[in-house]
């Protein structure tokens, strides 16, 4: 596990300039090192902190054809419905940057919770042999980067506190069909693919989150039980991007 840098801004502003110009930064490194970037989305207000790299300097100067775009999690609803994260990230990012079309691995929305599921982790596999996904020691891929935002109980992606999905150890991605968050059917990356993350960047804006980000970064010797957000470790580099509202009990 590595130790996690923590990062704090005046304002979401500045923390979304920041968030834009590290993400740059990394796609810029590993377009050089092996020409793509496997960057993971979630959906959440983390989309909207996205916003800059769709302006200048950032969207004339980021290779967007080698970019390559995934979903930690999705909600098991139609592309155009307004619960889905497909939907959320298009309209707030995709559709404002060259991406190709054929690079957006979206979760299908014609199949079941398990159908999605288990189509998804087929769609990994198939891009770890054809060498657009690395894959970890371990034999989980390795995405480039993740970008992760937190919600008031702790939850990153769709695992939720408690939740016996947070153990899960072999598959790639999973199904939940009791989601304490609606809508309850959702599909999930797993702690095993978070974890073998080359970076992870986790995304948290408001004064109303300050109490689970002291909780996550505080002291945990007193905790029986870990939030979700605590067993984020990845193999690679933990940046937590903060506003000041977020960090206001650290
Ligand atoms: C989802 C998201 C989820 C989100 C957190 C934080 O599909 O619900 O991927 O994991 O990132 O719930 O959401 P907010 O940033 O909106 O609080």
């Amino acid at each position: 596990s590595t130790k996690a840098k923590v990062e704090v801004f005046d304002s979401e502003e500045v923390l979304a300039e920041s968030l834009a110009k590290y993400t740059a930064n990394l796609s810029s490194n590993f377009i050089g090192e092996r020409g793509a970037f496997t960057i993971v989305v979630s959906g959440g207000s983390l989309i909207k902190s996205l916003r800059k790299l769709t302006e200048s300097p950032h969207v004339d100067s980021i290779h967007w054809s080698k970019w390559h775009v995934f979903w930690v999690d999705e909600r098991v609803v139609p592309k155009d419905h307004d619960d889905s994260n497909y939907k959320l990230a298009y309209e707030g990012f995709l559709s404002k940057v060259p991406i190709p079309p054929g690079n957006v691995y979206s979760i299908n929305d014609a199949l079941s919770a398990e159908g999605a599921a288990h189509d998804y982790q087929t769609c990994l596999k198939n891009l770890v042999k054809s060498g657009v996904l690395n894959i970890s020691e371990t034999r989980f891929p390795k995405f480039d980067l993740m970008l992760l935002g937190m919600g008031p109980d702790g939850h990153v992606a769709s695992l939720f506190p408690g939740h016996e999905l947070m153990n899960e150890k072999e598959k790639w991605v999973t199904f939940i069909k009791d989601s304490p968050k609606p809508p309850p059917e959702r599909i999930t990356f797993t702690f095993p693919v978070i974890n073998s993350s080359a970076s992870i960047a986790l995304v948290v804006a408001g004064a109303g989150k300050a109490h689970v980000v002291q909780a996550a970064l505080g002291d945990t010797s007193q905790v029986s039980e870990k939030l979700p957000v605590q067993i984020v470790s990845p193999e690679g580099e933990l940046t937590w991007f903060l506003d000041k509202g977020a960090a206001s009990k650290l």
